[in-house]
C-alpha cells in the first residue's frame, strides 16, 4: 500500500446512490445525482481544471434525505438538496481552491 495526498486541489464527490428499496426516500441518484455529475464534469472541462479538480460520482454519503448532495473534498463544504441552478455556486466555490 501506499499513502499519499489527494493529488486534486478539489475533489468533487457527487452522491448518485440509488436506494431501490426505499421509494420514500429513493436517494440522490434518483433525484438526479448522475446528471448533476455529467454538468459539473463537463464544466470542470471547459474551465480547463483537468488535473486540479475531479468530479467523481460517490455511494451515500449518508444525509440521503437532504439530496442530492456534493462535497467538496478535502475543504470539507456540503451541499445539500443540489439541482441544475445551483452548478454555478459550486463551481465557483470550487474555484477558489484552484490556483
Ligand atoms: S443516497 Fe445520497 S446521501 Fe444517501
Amino acid at each position: 500500500m501506499k499513502k499519499q495526498q489527494t493529488p486534486y486541489l478539489c475533489h468533487i464527490f457527487v452522491c448518485a446512490n440509488m436506494r431501490e428499496n426505499n421509494p420514500e426516500n429513493p436517494g440522490c441518484g434518483a433525484k438526479g445525482g448522475d446528471i448533476l455529475k455529467d454538468k459539473l464534469k463537463a464544466a470542470v472541462t471547459a474551465r480547463g481544471w483537468k488535473g486540479k479538480v475531479r468530479v467523481s460520482t460517490t455511494g451515500c454519503l449518508g444525509l440521503c434525505a437532504q439530496g442530492p448532495n456534493v462535497l467538496l473534498h478535502p475543504q470539507g463544504v456540503w451541499f445539500s438538496g443540489v439541482t441544475e441552478a445551483d452548478l454555478d455556486v459550486i463551481l465557483e466555490t470550487a474555484g477558489n481552491f484552484v490556483s
